[in-house]
Parts: structure tokens; C-alpha cells; sequence
């Protein structure tokens, strides 16, 4: 059976407590695969990397600060310098997540909660790769922890921003309804489902005749940081996008196009466009 991208991202929420079972080597193979296969809109290649976490049989303890527990394996999208690096690993990386979770697995994107040095050896990191986030997976606990619950309620992860603010038509100052945006609705709700880091939903999108262009706000301080994660958030909107439009039927391609169509005048970064 085919399958759903858009049922994948309806029912996907962030897993962090699993049972410990390990993840059959076919799904394993199957993901490094599908990493060697996924085109991003970046042009670039990524790798997968997938590690188990199996205390007490040699291989290394990855540090999670006690936010996962029992996920049996841990994959990496290690990257090329490049960039557009952070929104490719965004894309290509949440695309192999939904593809995990089409074969039975949930997880959860990390970019903060790991220990980077510990996993970045583990993982045979290149001095010229970067790997700024990794996935846990495996199957969900019967019981989900306290820590997780208070997580998920801290970071409001069940709610999701208004369609008035992420998404407008033919400038910002007109938002854009379900309604108005007819057969394209499903496809941007899937942006609005996506997951990102703190739950900022850093995605503000201008619907206009000839597609989509995509801007990020910038809703977590940066100022001083390593590097702007929320950078990595636009990879996976994009990638949620993308799949749900090939799944409505629709032929487009990401292509850099600012001035096409539409007047934004804004404080947002211009990122990319979809082009019909
Ligand atoms: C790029 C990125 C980084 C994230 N980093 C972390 C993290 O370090 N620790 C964590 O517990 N959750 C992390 N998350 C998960 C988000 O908190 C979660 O996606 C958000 O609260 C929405 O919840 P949902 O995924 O269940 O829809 C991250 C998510 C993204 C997309």
C-alpha cells in the first residue's frame, strides 16, 4: 500500500519515552537508503547515521540529559558544509522520519537536548561534515514519563499558531484563509502541523498566483548562539510541503524567486520559493 505522507503528518507527534526493543536490521537498512535517495531542494547530499544504544554491550553511552529513554536506536543527518546546510538537514531528516514512522517508529528531533561531542564521535563525524541535531527512534512506552508531560506542556506542543499568522496572500498584510486556499489547504496545514525546536513555528508563507514563497521568523533569541535552529525548522516545513503537494497531485519545484508576485516588505528573512 502506498504511503500517506499527509496521514503520517496528521497523526506524527514527538515520542521521547520508548519501550527498548530494537529496531530490525531491514527498517536500519532502509533508512540509510532512503538518505542516499532523498533529493533535497538544496541539491546537496546528506548521510544517515545510525547508531543503537545498547548499554553494557559495548557500544558508548549517548547523553540525552535524561529527556530520552529507551529509544534503541539513534540516527544522525550529517551534512556537508554548505549554505544551505541547516534547512537541508532539516528536510532530508524529517523526511526519513516519517518514513520511519510509516514502518511502526516514532521519535523525536533533538538540536539541543544531546550531548554533541559525545555523539558527533560515535557517529565518525568529518571534519568537514556538520551534524547539528539527531533523531531518536524506536517504539513508544506504554507509559509516557512525567518529564515528558511537562515538556510537552511547557512548550505547548499540542497547540499550533493561527492560520491568520503564518499564512497570507499576495503580501503580509492580508492573511490567508483555509477557504481561499482551496486545494492547497491540506498542504500548508501540514506546515502548520510540522514539529520545531521550543514549538516557535518559525514558518510565515505568501500564497500568490504562480506558488508559495517561504520566510522565517526569527522567534527564538539567536543573537550569540552557535547557530539558528530554527533554520533547520524551515527544512522540515519545506519537506512537509513538498510531500503533501506531490500528494495533492502538484508538479512544482523549489527555486530562489523573492520579487515574484507579491510586495513583502518585512522584518522575516526571505528563504525560498515553491514555484507552481
Ligand atoms: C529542530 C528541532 C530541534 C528540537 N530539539 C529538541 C530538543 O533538544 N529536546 C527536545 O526534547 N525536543 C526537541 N524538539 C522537539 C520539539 O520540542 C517539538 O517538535 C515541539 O514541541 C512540537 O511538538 P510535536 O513534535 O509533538 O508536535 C526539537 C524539534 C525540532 C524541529
Amino acid at each position: 500500500m502506498e504511503i500517506s505522507y499527509i496521514q503520517l503528518m496528521e497523526e506524527r507527534h514527538s515520542v521521547r519515552t520508548f519501550d527498548g526493543r530494537p529496531v530490525p536490521m531491514e527498517i536500519r537498512d532502509r533508512l540509510i537508503q532512503a538518505a542516499e535517495q532523498t533529493e533535497s531542494p538544496f541539491g546537496a547530499k546528506a548521510r544517515a547515521e545510525l547508531i543503537e544504544q545498547a548499554p553494557g554491550a559495548g557500544t558508548p553511552h549517548l547523553g540525552t540529559y535524561g529527556v530520552i529513554k529507551g529509544a534503541a536506536l539513534y540516527m544522525g543527518i550529517v551534512s556537508q558544509r554548505h549554505h544551505f546546510e541547516l534547512e537541508h538537514i532539516g528536510y532530508v531528516g524529517q523526511e526519513l522520519l516519517l518514513l520511519a514512522q510509516s514502518m511502526g517508529l516514532s521519535g523525536c528531533w533533538l538540536g539541543g537536548t544531546f550531548n554533541k561531542t559525545v555523539f558527533a564521535k560515535a557517529m565518525g563525524l568529518g571534519e568537514k561534515e556538520i551534524m547539528p541535531a539527531v533523531i531518536p527512534l524506536g517504539w513508544p512506552a506504554d507509559k509516557v514519563r512525567m518529564t515528558e508531560k511537562v515538556m510537552r506542556t511547557t512548550t505547548k506542543a499540542d497547540s499550533r499558531l493561527p492560520w491568520d499568522q503564518l499564512f497570507f496572500r499576495d503580501s503580509f498584510k492580508v492573511p490567508l484563509t483555509e477557504k481561499a486556499a482551496g486545494h492547497y489547504a491540506a498542504a500548508l496545514e501540514c506546515i502548520r502541523l510540522a514539529p520545531s525546536a521550543v514549538n516557535k513555528q518559525p514558518w510565515r508563507i505568501i500564497f500568490h498566483d504562480h506558488g508559495f514563497h517561504f520566510y522565517q521568523a526569527h522567534t527564538i533569541n539567536t543573537p550569540g548562539r552557535e547557530m539558528d535552529i530554527q533554520r533547520i525548522d524551515m527544512g522540515i516545513a519545506m519537506c512537509q510541503f513538498h510531500l503533501a503537494m506531490k500528494e495533492l497531485g502538484a508538479v512544482g519545484r523549489f527555486a530562489e524567486r523573492p520579487q515574484d508576485g507579491v510586495s513583502a516588505d518585512t522584518e522575516w528573512d526571505y528563504l525560498i520559493s515553491y514555484v507552481k
